[in-house]
């Protein structure tokens, strides 16, 4: 990303502040951010502590005559791969949506040839006013990417939609506009496993395991994005398949065990199900009655470990396994000993216990992970599981192509 440039309109909001993150994230991953900021910007950051975290100075005027003879606004529009606006309040949204051009962030916003990624931040009743709707409309059908807003207490004390996306949201969608077209991945082939079993007891029951298959479903759509062909082994689940990835769908870990031989070979195997460790021996034919015996025997056997089949298979063994490990309680050696049992190259630990980091990871839409191989660990921010997916994605092309780095 060293070569990727940013231009940041900073709109006038509370939000503001998060957008300095923002600006973080892009340089630690190499991105170079050239920073406007409005007027009503300037009231809630400093122009300082913009321009020391972008390491470039901020442009704040249409008029200013050194800026002008530095770049002016038409170049200065179009020296960004990509123009994000953080936070977009109503007004910067209204302007752009109106082709209103009366202050450097509005006139850069119309004339730019660049893709254009906004997200909004507003009080909630701005944000529900059809205005602001119509606005938003008019400018999805001009092809700008919005991202956000997402639902919570807001500053001004109100509760609902405005608040702006948190900034990993950002830099991900950020990173995957910059990447578009990028496909390191293809041509390779990767197996991935999600959601959990199910093992039957009787013609209506089932062991289970908690498992949404969200992460698992992210990570598949993020390695097709890099040009993977992508096999979806999925155990029951509520999610759609993304777009590009081949799915079968399974209920029993003997079932996805069968179905994974199948999809071999594949060049790595991302191994996310919530396989049930056990099954019942025997499945009672008909439906199980409350009766006068008491509660039937239930006798378990243990299902096939399919992340270990996979990691000792020989000649057809993925070049790259990938396991996860959900543990709730000694994260890191947990996820040690799990990757030297199970023989595969990383494992991807989280902490689900009630003291960890786990409070709403199962079922929720973020992930706080550790990143284990034989070398070390690595412990990754909390983010959103597509973030994370697209982390994961990364890390597998730089491990399978040469010179691919995450
Ligand atoms: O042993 P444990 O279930 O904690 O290991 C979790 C990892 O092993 C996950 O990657 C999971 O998909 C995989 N696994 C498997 N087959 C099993 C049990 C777990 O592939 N029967």
């Amino acid at each position: 990303m060293n070569h990727k440039r940013v231009l940041l309109i900073v709109g006038g909001g509370v939000a503001a502040y998060k957008s300095l993150e923002l600006v973080r994230l892009l340089r630690k991953a190499g991105v170079a951010v050239r920073p406007i900021l409005t007027a009503a910007g300037a009231r809630f950051v400093t122009a300082l502590s913009l321009g020391a975290l972008a390491e470039d100075p901020v442009r704040s005027d249409l008029f200013s005559l050194e800026g002008e003879a530095e770049m002016g606004h038409i170049e200065l529009s179009r020296s960004a791969d990509l123009v994000v606006v953080a936070p977009a309040t109503a007004d910067l949204m209204a302007k752009a949506a109106n082709g209103l051009a009366d202050d450097l962030a509005s006139t850069t916003l119309l004339a730019t040839d660049k893709p254009v990624m906004m997200a909004p931040a507003m009080n909630v009743r701005m944000w529900l006013h059809a205005a602001t709707q119509r606005n938003l409309a008019t400018l999805r059908g001009d092809g700008v990417v919005i991202v956000g807003p997402d639902e919570g207490a807001m500053a001004c004390g109100e509760y609902g939609p405005g608040r702006m996306a948190e900034p990993e949201a950002i830099f991900g969608s950020i990173m995957t506009a910059l990447r578009a077209g990028r496909r390191p991945l293809a041509g390779r082939h990767v197996l991935v496993t999600a959601g959990p079993t199910a093992e039957p007891i009787d013609p209506v029951r089932v062991l289970t395991n908690r498992s949404s298959g969200k992460q698992g479903y992210a990570i598949a759509a993020a390695l097709a994005d890099l040009g993977a062909r992508v096999t979806l082994v999925s155990g029951p689940t509520a999610l759609a398949t993304p777009a590009g990835v081949t799915r079968v769908d399974v209920e029993t870990a003997q079932e996805m065990e069968a179905a994974c031989r199948r999809a071999l070979p594949a060049d790595a195997a991302v191994c996310v199900a919530a396989v049930s460790d056990w099954r019942p021996d025997a499945v009672f034919p008909v439906k199980l009655k409350k009766g006068h015996a008491g509660p039937p025997a239930v006798t378990l056997v243990e299902n096939p470990d399919i992340l270990a089949g996979l990691s000792s298979a020989g000649p057809c063994r993925p070049t790259l396994v990938v396991g996860f490990a959900a543990e709730t309680n000694d994260l890191e050696a947990n996820a040690r000993a799990k990757l030297a049992r199970k023989g595969c190259d990383w494992i991807v630990a989280n902490d689900v216990g009630e003291g960890g980091s786990g409070a709403g990871i199962m079922g929720g839409d973020e992930n706080e992970v550790l990143l284990l191989d034989a070398a070390g660990a690595q412990r990754w921010p909390r983010a959103g599981k597509a973030e994370v997916a697209r982390r994961l994605a990364e890390r597998i092309a730089a491990a399978l192509i040469p010179g691919e780095s995450a």
